[in-house]
């Protein structure tokens, strides 16, 4: 949502703030700041707009110097985006600064208090109170003052304090929002997530809610809220810097694309031995324990939501056992009959998005196992969760999710071969063709990669293009979902995905002559049926592109426009149907001069309701 770094050490920090907000921006992108103390006072720059209008205005790091700061990249929340709601945020007598990710739920109210009391507010946002009341509680310790403020925060918050009479020092706390300090030699940092620190440490310690780090520049202690010493274990994290790099791409996005058949071989293959998919090392799912599962639910948000969607039908076919599959903002707030005899698959990329965490949490309570399938280790979800299944997908900056989209896809087939072949619901022949096909999918999937040319030139042909409907039956349909949010999340051309066979029940009134219709028809049981829904919509006027596998030739016959993918088990197909979509909603965007990697209103983890 929002990305927030700090630094206390011995070099200039506003350098080191800005290059760590640079590997943040992803979080968010319409206003930024820093906060120095240079040896006397707090300096804070902050402005409305994108970093490089901070770095413009700090002459590159020129103008404040000091060696403890903290900075900030917004999403804008409480308060439109402006120079005011810019963070850092002080307290009236500019003795505190703070940065904040999160929502203070009931900052109105101690809005209204500490205004009774006579202090003014420069910003609408709910992160200056925490500023304020910083201020109003100050009793000269740091921690104390700062234990005493979160004490009447209702909400979740990541959070830097920096405070002018205790120069020496950072204090950060979280609830509910991923705050990590990064340990190095007499320096020390804090930040949202690794990215922004991995170029100077490898080493750091994850914050877990209620807990309180206070960071000196060769110390760092953490306390819970009784001002207990905590002892933390320091993590040495294995990432690779250049994998957070943009590399010669012109789009993060297309960099991710292009990465994707490697994100699904480190996914899939420490799991493949031997000709058999071990997953013991991840989970223990006992052939009792599976057994017993009456009923999977699967959550997730947005493309993770679409992934489950894949896994509903997969889950469903090899297991034969009911699952439901829900976005985790309605899930949350529904009445799922969810018991200690549910499996609870919790699908997100950043691991730290609220629902789908709300939603693991209302299974945990209402007895169910939670599984998460996660991509960044030691997220809240992964926390929380029973058990975890990582996808090896490596960084994703982009906003739009692919590669991690496709890992994803990886643990859903990994799991349901296994438990379908533990359970005995397959035979022995069909495991063994599903494994031989898991082997070659990252080498299909480069192949599919190597249309790329191709796609970009009919893109060429359709960039200016008013609407697209998507459509597909059974798992083409959930691929229908995901092409269909990728295209209009880059590109905001208005884009639909139908059920192939609902078309005709009231959207096709929408089809009219030009309108361009992606049919996706890859599922060889319901060929036919893709026939008649293309034939349906050509009728109307429609233009078809589609989406089908080398052996489907007669399909490809009747659309206007085609690519091929190469053939595999048709429960994997979705990873290879994907992927032109994903290019095609690429080059849209980019022909269309979108801004890709930071689509407007959007941010890549959305750890706010
Ligand atoms: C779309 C996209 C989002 C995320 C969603 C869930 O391209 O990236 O729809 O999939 O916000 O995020 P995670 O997976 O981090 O829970």
């Amino acid at each position: 949502m929002c990305g927030i770094v700090g630094y206390i050490g011995d070099e200039e920090a506003v350098e080191l703030l800005l290059n760590g907000l640079e590997k943040l921006e992803y979080r968010g992108y319409d206003s930024a700041g820093v906060a120095i103390y240079d040896g006397k006072e707090l300096k804070v720059s902050k402005t409305k707009g994108r970093l490089k209008a901070l770095r413009h205005m700090l002459g590159n790091g020129e103008k404040m110097n000091g060696t403890v700061g903290i900075g900030h990249t917004r999403w804008a929340t409480h308060g439109k985006p402006s120079d005011e709601n810019s963070h850092p945020h002080t307290s009236a007598s500019r003795k505190f600064a703070v940065v904040h990710n999160g929502i203070i739920g009931n900052y109105l109210s101690i809005k209204e208090l500490l205004t009774n009391l006579g202090k003014e507010f420069s910003s609408e946002t709910d992160t200056e109170v925490i500023a304020q009341l910083l201020e109003h509680y100050d009793n000269g310790n740091t921690l104390e003052t700062v234990i005493r403020v979160l004490k009447d925060l209702e909400g979740s918050y990541a959070i830097g304090i920096i405070n002018k009479d205790n120069p020496h020092e950072i204090v950060a706390a979280r609830k509910d929002n991923p705050l990590i300090v990064g340990v190095g030699k007499d320096e020390n940092f804090i930040a949202s997530d690794v990215n922004a620190i991995v170029s100077r440490t490898k080493d750091i310690m994850r914050l877990e809610d209620g807990e309180i780090a206070v960071i000196k520049s060769n110390k760092v202690v953490v306390y819970d809220m009784d001002k207990n010493i905590i002892k933390k274990n320091i993590q040495r994290v294995n990432w690779d810097i250049s994998a957070a790099g943009k590399n010669n791409y012109s789009h993060f996005m297309l960099k991710e694309i292009m990465e994707q058949p490697k994100a699904v071989h480190d996914t899939l293959f420490p799991r493949l031995k031997k000709g058999e998919i071990v997953l013991e090392d991840d989970i223990n799912l006992s052939k009792e324990y599976l057994e017993k599962i009456n009923k999977i639910f699967i959550v997730g948000c947005g493309s993770a939501y679409h992934a489950g969607c894949v896994g509903k039908y997969i889950f469903e076919k090899l297991l034969k056992k009911p699952v439901e599959v829900d976005i985790a903002s309605e899930f949350r707030y529904r009445n799922p009959i969810v018991d200690e005899n549910s499996l609870v698959i919790a699908i997100s990329q950043s691991g730290e998005t609220a629902d789908t965490l709300a939603a693991i949490r209302r299974s945990k309570q209402l007895g169910a196992r939670v599984l998460s399938i996660v991509n960044v280790v030691g997220s809240s979800i992964a926390v929380e969760s029973d058990d975890v299944f990582y996808t090896w997908a490596g960084p994703e900056i982009a906003v739009a999710t692919t590669k991690a989209y496709s890992a994803q896809l990886v643990a859903i087939y990994l799991l349901s071969i296994y438990a379908a072949n533990k359970l005995e619901k397959i035979s022995r022949i069909a495991y063994t063709r599903y494994v031989d096909e898991l082997f070659f999918l990252p080498k299909k999937m480069q192949k599919v990669l190597n249309l790329t040319d191709k796609i970009r030139k009919f893109s060429e042909k359709k960039y200016l293009l008013e609407s697209v409907f998507f459509m597909g039956r059974n798992l083409d349909y959930a691929v229908s979902m995901e092409g269909s949010l990728k295209f209009k999340e880059i590109s905001y051309v208005h884009a639909e995905a139908y059920a192939a066979g609902e078309l005709k029940h009231g959207t096709i009134s929408l089809i009219e002559n030009g309108t361009l219709v992606v049919a996706v028809a890859t599922q060889r049981s319901v060929t036919d049926k893709m026939a008649n829904n293309i034939e349906e919509v050509k009728a109307r006027g429609a233009q078809i592109l589609g989406i089908s596998t080398d052996s489907c030739l007669d399909l490809r016959k009747i659309c206007d426009f085609s690519f091929s993918v190469p053939d595999t088990h048709d429960i994997l197909q979705p990873s290879l149907s994907i992927i032109p979509l994903q290019l095609f909603s690429y080059f849209v965007a980019m022909l269309r001069g979108c801004d890709i990697d930071k689509p407007r209103n959007l941010a890549k983890s959305v750890t706010i309701e």
